[in-house]
């Protein structure tokens, strides 16, 4: 089976085809993949009906994994594996989203000190009407910027908070637990990507504001990089197909979940997490 590199019209993801994850992932086939994954951003491998285990093995092979932070979604047997889903064991739908906080623009774990590098999705259930993830290029938000608003945010940091991430995503509150695990960190606004050397802008519903500026200043210098960020033309809107596996690079992308009606569509999807380096 060759495999096969197809990146989307108009948009900065890919498909990759001619590859069974479930079954081995060669040398060859993973150095396609990485080049891809850098040139990219989003990686999409349709019809990989994958179990948890092979998903795990298929994370690992890009890293350390990390769990999440949040334990009610940990798989059982796989802890390294977080199941979102909105239906009970005995099929009926909860009516909620398992996790608002993924329904607003953010990087994954952006709240540690070492954020993932990637993170891979699978999709053993997906809502019929609704429920797409959508990807803005931060690069190309960084490239897109005027020069005078580059050297405006080129030395600011972000604090990234999980607390007040949750409090702006009308999430239930960070737990004692969570809150002792999650100390908030910062990061520089305009990150380097430690393999491509390219500069994205790094922010997102986990930053809360800027460091050494006024709480409103910052919100709002951060509220206007992203509205820059996620302009329509800038961004991917994935629509999931059963099984589909996708796979991004949380150092240079953002990412939200759509809305959907949680009460009439199931939607479940897994997830695996690699641990990153601290942004600089
Ligand atoms: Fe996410």
């Amino acid at each position: 089976m060759q495999i096969t590199v197809k990146p989307f019209e108009n948009s900065f993801a890919a498909e990759i085809g001619g590859i069974d994850i479930q079954n081995s992932v060669n040398k060859q086939q993973f150095k396609i993949i990485h080049e891809s994954f850098l040139k990219h951003k989003v990686l999409i491998f349709r019809n990989q009906p994958l179990d948890d285990e092979a998903h795990q093995n298929f994370g690992m092979l890009f890293g350390e994994l990390d769990g999440h932070i949040n334990k009610s979604t940990r798989h059982k047997a796989l802890p390294s594996v977080q199941v979102f889903s909105n239906v009970k064991p005995n099929g009926e739908t909860t009516g909620v989203h398992p996790e608002k906080g993924t329904q607003v623009w953010h990087t994954d774990k952006s709240y540690t000190a070492t954020p993932s590098l990637t993170t891979i999705l699978r999709s053993p259930e997906i809502a019929r009407v609704g429920g797409d993830t959508l990807f803005a290029d931060m690069t190309r938000a960084y490239d897109t910027l005027s020069e005078n608003m580059k050297t405006d945010i080129e030395n600011l940091f972000a604090v990234h908070d999980w607390v007040r991430s949750r409090e702006k995503s009308n999430e239930r509150a960070a737990t004692p637990d969570e809150i002792k695990a999650a100390p908030p960190v910062k990061h520089p606004i305009v990150r380097t990507h430690p393999e491509t050397g390219k500069k994205s802008l790094y922010i997102g519903n986990h930053s809360s504001h800027i460091l050494g500026m006024k709480l409103k200043e910052g919100e709002t210098i951060l509220a206007d990089l992203e509205a820059h960020a996620t302009k329509q033309d800038l961004i991917y809107r994935h629509k999931w197909q059963i099984d589909d596996v996708l796979m991004w690079d949380n150092r240079c992308t953002m990412h939200c979940v759509e809305p959907y009606d949680a009460a009439k569509e199931k939607r479940s999807v897994h997830r695996v997490v690699v641990k990153g380096d601290a942004p600089v």
